[in-house]
């Protein structure tokens, strides 16, 4: 549904056509096609809901307009203009040839344990029309009730198939001696019964939600490699693997001709950092390695909702989750998040929108997958891809200095 329309110069709402989305401002990006005559400039304007127009005076083109809204395209005569009621990026998954959302959506604790159906969908309609394409899923979520909740979802939305990227990750799906770990058994049982729950013929991610001790990984690798090559899964890969098991899950594929594993999915936040940036960091380059980080506001401790005690309806307050709390409240962590919520008001930031965009500064993150219980956190996070963009160096040494946690660089013998 589309809230407003080109037309001529500026834009009008057509209320009698398309209802206007319940957020509180959708912010809108210009950008002018370069076509001979004309460079090519980007203009931010915002549309109101309330005053049900378009700040017309920042619009420096008339003509011609393409309006796009999630999959919605709208087109006036000349496609001079593009103008996007979202801001979103699309990144490659590694070396990979897939588009994923800089910003993506994930359903740990909240789909099945802690949200019902109706306010999951409302999280996930605000992600799809702020842009948001991939849609992270793992069996062992509310015990498979995320996975049905997330198939049930898509299918009552129809948004096209193609337009979605949806995970699921396999280790952890019962009690059973067979019904956990990496066994060929257990990754291609784990990922039927996934693919059954979410109502789907393939997932475009499958993980190995942890690396198995008692499998031998040739055995994953060759399970995880049939899965992609009969068409279950489009991209295999790994979460909180070691840098050194990923390379050995590589060797195997280039020694037998297997499908390689594309991507990772590692914790990465202000508080947890060296894998990302320090263990992996040759694997980037060597074996072309896409990651999809989770937990980026730590739980929520990096929003500032945990500087004064637990709130009744946040996740550490959550029954079944407080072993959540001693890794999460550290009092250290709390102090820096105070300190760090003074830049967020620099660059007009709420401290969730800092942290995330943080993150997103990284280019070796793919996507940085978010978790919301409610649609007004995804309305506010999704806006972390324009403070992104605000962020300076200044604000970024800012930040290293009150963190104080960068892991060390390569020392470069040469130097000496
Ligand atoms: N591979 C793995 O092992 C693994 C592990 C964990 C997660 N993941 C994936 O990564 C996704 C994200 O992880 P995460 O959920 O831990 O992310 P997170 O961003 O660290 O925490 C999300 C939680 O923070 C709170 N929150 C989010 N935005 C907020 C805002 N603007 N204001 C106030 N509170 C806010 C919400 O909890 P409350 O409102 O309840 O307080 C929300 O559920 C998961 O859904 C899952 O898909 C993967």
């Amino acid at each position: 549904m589309l809230p407003c329309h080109g037309r001529g110069r500026g834009f009008e709402s057509r209320p009698d056509r398309f209802s206007i989305p319940d957020l509180p401002r959708l912010y809108a990006r210009c950008r002018r096609i370069p076509s001979g005559e004309c460079g090519f400039f980007i203009i931010r304007t915002t549309f109101d809901p309330a005053a049900r127009r378009v700040n017309e005076s920042r619009l420096r083109h008339t003509g011609y307009f393409r309006l796009r809204a999630g999959s919605h395209t709208f087109s006036t005569a000349r496609p001079s203009l593009l103008l996007a009621l979202d801001s979103m990026q699309y990144r490659r998954l590694g070396r990979s040839g897939l588009q994923v959302s800089a910003l993506s959506f994930g359903s740990w604790v909240t789909f099945g344990d802690q949200i019902d159906v109706d306010r999951a969908a409302e999280c996930m309609q605000v992600a799809y029309e702020h842009g948001v394409n991939f849609f992270d899923n793992a069996e062992a979520y509310a015990n498979g009730k995320s996975e049905l909740m997330m198939g049930e979802i898509f299918h009552s939305k129809g948004w096209k198939r193609s337009d979605l990227v949806v995970s699921t990750k396999i280790f952890w799906g019962g009690d059973g001696p067979n019904d956990r770990g990496l066994s060929r058994k257990h990754v291609l049982e784990g990922t039927y019964a996934a693919l059954d729950r979410l109502q789907m013929d393939y997932v475009d991610l499958v993980f190995c939600h942890r690396p198995d001790l008692h499998t031998p990984v040739e055995e994953t690798v060759r399970a995880m490699s049939y899965l992609v090559e009969q068409g279950y899964a489009m991209y295999w890969g790994t979460s909180e693997w070691s840098a050194e098991q990923i390379r050995h899950a590589h060797g195997i594929a280039r020694q037998y001709n297997l499908v390689p594993p594309t991507m990772e999915q590692p914790q990465y936040n202000m508080f947890h950092r060296d894998r990302v940036e320090s263990e992996y960091a040759p694997l980037y380059h060597d074996v072309g390695l896409g990651t999809t980080i989770w937990s980026p506001l730590a739980s929520g401790l990096l929003t500032g909702k945990y500087n004064d005690g637990i709130p009744e309806d946040s996740r550490l307050a959550t029954a079944g989750y407080e072993w959540l709390k001693d890794q999460v409240l550290i009092e250290e962590r709390i102090e820096k998040v105070r300190k760090l919520s003074d830049i967020a008001d620099q660059v007009d930031a709420s401290m969730a929108q800092l942290a995330l965009a943080w993150c997103l500064t990284n280019d070796d993150v793919s996507t940085v997958i978010t978790g919301a219980s409610r649609p007004e956190q995804v309305e506010e996070n999704m806006q972390a891809i324009e403070v992104a963009d605000r962020l300076t160096d200044t604000h970024i040494d800012s930040i290293e200095a009150i963190l104080d946690n960068r892991p060390a660089e390569k020392r470069d013998w040469r130097d000496n």
